[in-house]
């Protein structure tokens, strides 16, 4: 799966392309400009329409393969700052400066694109094929039942080593052992009960004794912690996490709380692969709108932006690893049961793939 491929056969094959990807906040679209964005090796030009929509069109101007995103809008449309081609919002090309013919051939491809939460969605692959009810719910950054933040990342690395990382969170207790995972050896020892789901894979588990920091102290001196998520391909990571007095677990007879938690943090992640080696992670952290003041929310994603870098750091090097000698194999231990799980999962998509 890492290495390099030869010839550009391979190269088309090593995308998804029937998939829905996260190409960016909605709040990086401003209207009235152009944004440029690289998805599975593709360039797009994503801009908003006057009706509020997204815009996704190649971003190489179908005459001499200028970016579009250098272009002009002029009200809905997009022209081509080189030579003047003008493109309506569905990739057709609408005008010629000095022709009057346009022939058919004249278009720029056009990507299905969706808002969703706060995040805005391309979908890669046959238009035919999109399906919007199938982009994943996420909680949108304005939310009034929730206090959240967002920021992104950008890895020198296969975007499948950083869902590695999300799919196995034994590593809070090293990577992390500073900010996330610190006095928390339970995130190692005890493996996390998994289902499959369409595309993915949940992920659940109870941690007791867990001692609180900082503003959480006041919730009490020790305690239970239900953790679950979802975690969807390419690499959308949508955790709750509930913070009980101690003996909760117990009473939950290890299952899925039905109670209320003292603290209910949220995070939402998404990885979009942007070339082989170049990936792009966007993430949200909070909690309940009740549960945090905007001083703690600040507190809370200081030391989850910190804990974002310690992975960054440790795949890099990673990747730079396994570039050396792509052919090395690795050693599976039970810790890898969700990384593998879902790399089947992907080898599947891929081989379906047309
Ligand atoms: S390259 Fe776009 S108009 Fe010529
Ligand atoms: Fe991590």
């Amino acid at each position: 799966m890492y290495a390099a491929p030869q010839d550009p056969a391979r190269e088309e094959l090593m995308w998804i392309c029937n998939a829905w990807y996260v190409a960016a906040w909605t709040h990086e679209i401003e209207p009235g400009r152009i944004q440029a964005r690289t998805v599975i090796d593709q360039p797009l030009a994503l801009y908003r329409s006057s009706t509020g929509g997204i815009v996704a069109l190649e971003d190489r101007c179908c005459h001499r393969f200028a970016p579009l995103s250098l272009g002009r809008l002029e009200g809905d449309d997009l022209r081509c700052m080189y030579h003047g081609l003008k493109f309506a919002p569905d990739g057709r090309c609408i005008e010629i400066p000095g022709q009057k013919l346009i022939p058919q051939s004249a278009c720029v491809r056009r990507y299905p694109a969706e808002v969703r939460g706060s995040w805005v969605w391309v979908w890669m692959g046959e238009p035919a094929q999109a399906d919007a009810a199938k982009i994943p719910t996420t909680i949108a950054l304005d939310d009034a039942g929730w206090r959240l933040k967002s920021g992104q990342l950008d890895y020198d690395a296969h975007y499948l080593l950083i869902d590695d990382n999300l799919l196995d969170l034994s590593h809070l207790s090293f990577v992390h052992e500073k900010t996330i995972g610190m006095d928390m050896p339970q995130w190692a020892d005890l493996r996390p009960r998994m289902t499959p789901l369409e595309r993915g894979l949940r992920f659940q588990r109870w941690h007791t004794d867990h001692p609180p920091r900082g503003f959480m102290k006041k919730l009490g001196e020790r305690l239970d912690v239900w953790t679950a998520y979802d975690f969807l391909f390419p690499g959308v990571f949508l955790q709750r996490t509930g913070f009980y007095p101690p003996g909760t677990a117990e009473q939950s007879g290890g299952q899925a709380p039905a109670v209320e938690p003292l603290f209910h943090r949220l995070d939402e992640q998404a990885v979009t692969p942007m070339a082989e080696r170049r990936s792009r992670y966007f993430y949200a952290a909070g909690a309940r709108s009740g549960d945090l003041d905007a001083e703690n929310l600040e507190r809370l994603y200081a030391v989850t932006e910190r804990a974002f870098h310690e992975d960054k750091t440790l795949i890099e090097a990673q990747q730079k690893l396994i570039d050396r000698e792509p052919e090395r194999r690795m050693l599976p231990t039970s810790l890898d049961a969700g990384p593998t799980q879902f790399r089947k999962m992907v080898e599947g998509l891929m081989s379906a793939a047309p």
